[in-house]
C-alpha cells in the first residue's frame, strides 16, 4: 500500500551547495550533507507531498542553472536580489541575513568597512558580498571559489579581511576558526534568503504554502532552533 502511494509522488530535483555552514555542509563524521536548508527542504517536501533528489554543486552554478530549468528547485542561502529576480522566481523569504566584515583577531587597522580601501578583502565568487565590495569600496577584492578558502586566507594573513553573510561568518568563527576570526562593524546590508525556481514555476506556490504550514505547526521554529539556537 505504502509503495503505491510513493509511486504517485512526483520527484523534483534540488540544486544545493555543500560549503555553506550551517545551511548546507558535509558532516565530518557521517560524510552526509546536512544543514538548515537541507532540513527545511525535506520538511517542505514532506508537507507538500513530493520527493526530492538533491544535487550538490558550486553556488554560482546554482544561480545560473535555475533559470535554465535544469533543476526544479534551488536552495542555498540565496539572497533575493532584483537582479536575480529577472531570471529566477523566489519563494517567500525564509531567513533574514546580511553582510558582515571579519578580520584576524588582534587586527588593529580594520574596525569597519570604512577602513578597507586599499586593503585586500576576501569573499566568495558570485556572491552578493563580491558585488557589495565592488560597488561600495576601493578594496582589492579577492573572490575565492569556496568561502572556506577566503576564511583561511585571512587566518593565514594572505588577505586583510573577509566579507560574507553574517550567519555563515559567525558559525565558521565559532567552530572552525576557534576564536581567531572576529567580526567588526555593523551589519552592512540586510538581505533575505529565498528558495529559487525557474521563472513561472508552478511549484513556487506549493512551496510557499508548505512554508506557511511549517510555520503554523511549529516545525519551522524547531528546525531554526536546531541550527541557530533560540
Ligand atoms: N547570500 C549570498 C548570496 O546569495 C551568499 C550565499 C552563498 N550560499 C552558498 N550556498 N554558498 O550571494
Amino acid at each position: 500500500e505504502e509503495a503505491a502511494e510513493d509511486e504517485e509522488k512526483p520527484t523534483y530535483s534540488v540544486a544545493t551547495d555543500n560549503n555553506y555552514v550551517p545551511f548546507e555542509f558535509i558532516d565530518q563524521e557521517t560524510d552526509k550533507l546536512i544543514g538548515f536548508d537541507i532540513d527545511l527542504i525535506n520538511a517542505i517536501a514532506d508537507e507538500a507531498g513530493f520527493d526530492i533528489e538533491i544535487e550538490q554543486m558550486e553556488f554560482s552554478g546554482i544561480v545560473s542553472a535555475i533559470p535554465s530549468g535544469r533543476f526544479d528547485i534551488g536552495i542555498a542561502g540565496m539572497t533575493i536580489t532584483e537582479e536575480r529576480e529577472e531570471n529566477i522566481d523566489f519563494s517567500q523569504p525564509y531567513y533574514d541575513a546580511g553582510l558582515i566584515l571579519a578580520v584576524l583577531d588582534g587586527n588593529e587597522e580594520i574596525s569597519s568597512i570604512d577602513d578597507v580601501d586599499g586593503m585586500t578583502v576576501a569573499t566568495r565568487v558570485g556572491s552578493t558580498s563580491e558585488d557589495y565590495l565592488q560597488e561600495n569600496t576601493d578594496a582589492n577584492v579577492e573572490a575565492f571559489p569556496e568561502i572556506t578558502e577566503a576564511y583561511r586566507s585571512v587566518l593565514t594573513e594572505r588577505t586583510d579581511a573577509v566579507l560574507y553573510d553574517k550567519p555563515n561568518v559567525e558559525y565558521y568563527a565559532e567552530t572552525e576558526a576557534g576564536g581567531e576570526l572576529v567580526t567588526v562593524g555593523d551589519l552592512l546590508q540586510g538581505e533575505q534568503y529565498g528558495i529559487a525556481f525557474p521563472k513561472d514555476s508552478e511549484l513556487r506556490d506549493e512551496v510557499d504554502e508548505a512554508i506557511d504550514s511549517l510555520k503554523e505547526s511549529g516545525k519551522f521554529d524547531e528546525i531554526y532552533t536546531k541550527w541557530f539556537g533560540e
